[in-house]
């Protein structure tokens, strides 16, 4: 039940949740305060010339602020934005036909931009350089190139990875804001204004545990918020105190270091099956019945922050200190037999 309560994949009634809790503008965004202020140079700049704000990569793991940052940006340019997924174009008629629907100044949003296929993405460098659209009519000899106006517009793209991206697209962003895991401080305080939100009362001290076993992540402090607040209501007053979180926190089976069942299952499979590794990224998430790309952008990379695995050009390795916490027999043991 755990896993499924704080699946890395949002439900539907989540998603209306997260859109109430989302910050709507720059000041309410807690926390990455270089990218803010960056951020609002460019925008203050951008305002004064009555120009489009150049492009934009946001790069970061997942539940870290991309998609706000985004709604942000076109929120402080009182302009228009489109939002689209990369994996969900399929054709280059599909990029076209956006991008000729843009107003001048507009927000084209493209979440998990690594995933645009080649012949899209082939679209947009006159698109973002120019402003230019470059269509082919007809077949064979009597093929041509018809170029299209675009208006100036801003394309804001979100990845997890920028190594993930080719490097033409990577180059024509003006800017690249990187998104780091979030102090215990600044989460607590997110966890602080989302109560003030859903209208629960919560102890100072319950919003710093919230805080601590977030991962770093605000999304996840959202989450655990809610389901505590579940707790709060059907078995105690309501409100929040530290015991409650507490025992919400037992029952959603998220340990001291934030980890859920699945980030220990993967630890212990590395320790026990694969007598620590190396272990392969694609073997591993066979094991763990999980794709390679959530074990790499879900799981992976707040387990390689806190220490307890390694990346190595073999595969993953377990350290002393994730070891430790799955409780698992240091390595010499182990590999006696
Ligand atoms: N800096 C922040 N301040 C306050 N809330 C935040 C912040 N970043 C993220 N959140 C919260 O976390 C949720 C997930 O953020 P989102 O922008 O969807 O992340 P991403 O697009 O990077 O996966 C948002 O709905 C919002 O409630
Ligand atoms: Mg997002």
């Amino acid at each position: 039940m755990s896993t499924q309560f704080l699946a890395p994949v949002i439900a539907e009634d989540d998603q209306e949740i997260e859109q109430t809790l989302r910050p709507r503008r720059l000041d309410e965004f807690v926390g990455q305060e270089r990218v803010k202020e960056q951020l609002a140079i460019a925008l203050a700049a951008a305002q004064a010339r009555g120009e489009a704000l150049d492009h934009v990569l946001l790069v970061g793991p997942p539940g870290l602020g991309k998609t706000s940052l985004a709604f942000i940006v076109r929120e402080e340019l009182g302009v228009g934005i489109r939002t689209v997924a990369g994996p969900a174009l399929e054709r280059k008629g599909d990029m076209a036909a956006i991008l000729t629907a843009l107003e001048p100044r507009d927000v084209l949003f493209v979440d998990e931009i690594h995933r645009l296929n080649r012949a899209i993405e082939e679209i947009l460098y006159p698109a973002l350089e120019d402003f230019r659209l470059d269509i082919v009519v007809g077949q064979g000899p009597a093929a041509r190139t018809l170029t299209l106006d675009l208006p100036p517009f801003t394309l804001i793209g979100a990845t997890t990875r920028t190594g993930l991206l080719t490097t033409p697209l990577r180059d024509r962003f003006g800017m690249t804001f990187r998104l780091d895991y979030y102090e215990p401080d600044e989460l607590a305080t997110i966890v602080h204004r989302s109560a003030r939100i859903l209208g629960v009362e919560i102890d100072d001290d319950a919003a710093r545990e919230i805080a601590r076993r977030s991962r770093g992540t605000p999304r996840i402090a959202n989450r655990i918020l809610r389901r505590v607040r579940d707790v709060a209501q059907v078995r105690h007053q309501g409100s929040i105190t530290t015991a409650v979180s507490e025992e919400a926190l037992a029952l959603l089976e998220v340990d001291q270091a934030g980890l859920e069942r699945t980030d220990r299952e993967l630890l212990g499979a590395i320790a026990g099956k694969f007598e620590g590794g190396p272990v392969g990224l694609s073997t591993l998430a066979a094991a763990l019945g999980e794709e390679p790309d959530t074990i790499e952008d879900v799981y992976e990379p707040y387990l390689l922050q806190l220490g307890f695995i390694q990346r190595t050009p073999r595969g993953r390795t377990i350290t002393k200190l994730g070891r430790e916490h799955v409780g698992a027999a240091p390595a010499d043991e182990t590999k006696l037999f």
